[in-house]
């Protein structure tokens, strides 16, 4: 039997960080994107523990590692061990993907056009769209950093914790001069009377991860008019409702799909075929 072995002495490095990481789809649609074009790449899977992460940073350079992706947990905290930061990720203080240049490590946040791109499919025209947030955590801010920068003008952000949305106006006061006047704060407890004030729902929690996670807000309330986005990649509680009720819906495997583009896009100045990227998400 001949083995099918295109690794070689020229084989580059790309990879991602997390804790666990067992479940990540990155490795397989992003190895099918080198080697659709024909890259000689390979792209790893690495279990990095917290207290690891700065050695692991060092790492990237040692070895010659070319890009890395970042998830959950190190996201935020992986910041301070690189080189440069790109705008959106000083506004959103989070960074999934890593470049290096030559023992320089950039970080960028490429959910900021995943979430835009995967938005644009169902929504093409949003900006004049009002939007209703759910959540003020980084998957949060990247949805938030792209929304404002397409000149969405009305934002209602629902948070359990209320402070953490007034954080995101501080730290977005640069970015845009009216920003209070863009975002408005809400408690959980105040979804349900605000969503007549909201054309398109976003929830950005883990809330509904799991098949007996409550409801965020009263699920009955949802009108078809509304576009309703979860960014976890399963039809969740909130997502079936919005089905039911005849809504436009999506869940996270657009953004999934095209932040890992953007990264990709990135390191190698490609695009790959989404059309298959698609396939392989969807039926793995
Ligand atoms: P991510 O990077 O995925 O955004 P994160 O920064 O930890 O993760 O943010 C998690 C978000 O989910 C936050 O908005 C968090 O609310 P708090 O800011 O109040 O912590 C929200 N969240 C997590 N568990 C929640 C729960 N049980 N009920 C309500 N909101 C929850």
């Amino acid at each position: 039997m001949k083995l099918e072995c295109n690794i070689n002495g020229q084989t580059q490095i790309y990879g991602i960080f997390g804790y666990p990481v067992k479940h990540s789809k990155s490795p397989t649609f992003q190895t099918y994107s080198f080697q659709t074009l024909g890259i000689n790449a390979v792209y790893i899977p690495f279990e990095i523990k917290p207290e690891d992460l700065e050695k692991a940073v060092q790492s990237i350079k040692i070895l010659g590692i070319k890009g890395i992706n970042v998830t959950v947990p190190h996201k935020e905290q992986i910041i301070k061990y690189v080189d440069e930061l790109s705008p959106e990720v000083k506004y959103i203080k989070a960074t999934n993907t890593i470049h290096n240049l030559e023992g320089y490590l950039k970080a960028y946040n490429t959910d900021v056009v995943g979430f835009i791109r995967g938005l644009k499919e169902i929504e093409p025209n949003f900006s004049n769209k009002r939007f209703l947030v759910i959540g003020a955590g980084g998957a949060s801010r990247a949805v938030l950093y792209g929304l404002v920068k397409e000149g969405v003008q009305k934002i209602i952000i629902a948070n359990r914790t209320t402070s953490k949305i007034q954080n995101i106006i501080k730290d977005f006061s640069t970015l845009h001069r009216y920003i209070d006047q863009i975002i408005t704060a809400i408690t959980l407890e105040d979804i349900d009377k605000q969503l007549k004030n909201a054309d398109i729902i976003i929830n950005t929690t883990s809330i509904g991860l799991k098949e007996e996670d409550p409801e965020l807000f009263n699920y009955k309330l949802i009108e078809p008019r509304h576009t309703v986005i979860d960014i976890i990649y399963r039809k969740t509680k909130l997502l079936k409702t919005a089905e039911e009720k005849g809504c436009k819906w999506q869940d996270g495997l657009p953004m999934l799909m095209y932040q890992g583009i953007e990264s990709f896009k990135i390191w190698t100045g490609k695009e790959p075929p989404i059309d298959k990227i698609k396939n392989i998400l969807t039926h793995g």
